[in-house]
């Protein structure tokens, strides 16, 4: 059995690959991952190998889609439960220019029916999957409560969707860059609360600013599940808890000795697999994992010097790890 979707990794393009959630995966074993966005398109037209492939361990995952044509997104999803996807999750709240030239992400949350035809169609294509959306709490200047709740209602009623992950504030179409849309409107938690007091059999997944444990535990009060984004990536050792506090896992925590071996063991298999992939491919998602400690500067320095990492050996990240012993003593 799948666990529940308590705690989980936001989807994150560039970022969130297969080599970050490799990591991810070895730190805590419940967590759900989130692949990057893809575009349907792309895993249709393109080389569905280098969108979908994934680490065995890294179930449970949820591959993110972006699109709004309904038999593109269901061929693009019928590919990826081939790929043992355990969730196909619909991406309507990217604010991006880009995407918005596309018709999909954040501006789809004006378009509620072809949001449920692009739902029920993933659905169809995936009868196996758990399908869910990510949105955001509204568009624009727009900061009524009702929109969302007709919005989330309405997708209720005409799909099989459960499982609603709200990004806690607005997504302002002009003006605001991707990554200002992601600071400056404000955040609006208890709009997410009062979604799951209206809708108690939807599973409703809180994201947006949530950075520490506490927070976390406060969150899960009013809602099923808490999605941390740049926190779980530029301080990835805050999850290593998560197992025993939040899913009541006893496996002992993950030793920073542990992971960086795991590291390097994977690292020397992804090097001799020749699909192109080099260390830094790697060890850029590595840069916080000492995040706090003494010793993190070192580590930062290691894993980002060009010249060390063009030797593309994975022994520099024991080699990182034995500066840092030394930094500390
Ligand atoms: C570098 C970066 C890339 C992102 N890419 C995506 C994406 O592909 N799909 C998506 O739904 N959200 C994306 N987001 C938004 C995050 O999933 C999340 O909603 C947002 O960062 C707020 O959560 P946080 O405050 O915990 O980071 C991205 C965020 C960052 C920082």
């Amino acid at each position: 059995m799948l666990p529940k979707r308590t705690l989980s990794i936001a989807p994150m393009l560039d970022w969130t690959d297969r080599h970050y959630r490799y990591m991810a995966r070895q730190i805590t074993k419940n967590t759900w991952l989130y692949t990057e966005m893809i575009n349907a398109g792309a895993i249709i037209h393109g080389d569905p190998n280098r969108f979908l492939l994934k680490n065995e361990c890294e179930n449970p995952i949820a591959l993110q889609l972006g699109g709004s044509d309904s038999a593109d997104l269901a061929k693009a999803a019928a590919k990826a439960a081939q790929y043992g996807y355990d969730e196909i999750n619909l991406n309507c709240g990217c604010p991006s220019p880009r995407v918005q030239k596309g018709a999909f992400g954040a501006c789809l949350m004006n378009e509620v029916n072809l949001v449920s035809g692009c739902l029920n169609a993933i659905q169809d294509a995936a009868p196996n999957c758990d399908i869910t959306i990510k949105h955001r709490i509204g568009l624009d200047k727009q900061t009524e409560y009702q929109p969302l709740a007709d919005f989330v209602g309405e997708l209720a009623r005409s799909t099989n969707c459960r499982t609603f992950i709200v990004h806690a504030r607005n997504a302002w179409l002009d003006g605001l860059s991707p990554k200002e849309n992601r600071d400056v409107p404000p955040l609006r938690y208890d709009y997410v609360y009062q979604l799951k007091q209206e809708f108690v059999d939807l599973e409703i997944i809180i994201n947006g600013g949530i950075t520490t444990n506490e927070q976390i535990h406060q969150h899960l009060q009013y809602v099923d599940g808490v999605m941390v984004g740049r926190e779980a990536y530029h301080n990835p050792m805050l999850m290593k808890s998560w197992d025993a506090q939040f899913y009541g896992d006893t496996t002992p925590e993950i030793t920073y000795d542990e992971l960086i071996n795991r590291l390097y063991d994977y690292a020397k298999i992804q090097l001799a697999a020749n699909r192109g992939t080099i260390l830094r491919h790697m060890a850029r998602h590595y840069l916080g994992l000492m995040h706090g400690l003494h010793g993190a500067r070192t580590w930062r320095r290691m894993l980002s010097d060009a010249d060390l990492l063009k030797s593309n050996r994975a022994e520099l990240l024991l080699e990182a790890l034995a500066m840092v012993r030394e930094d500390s003593h």
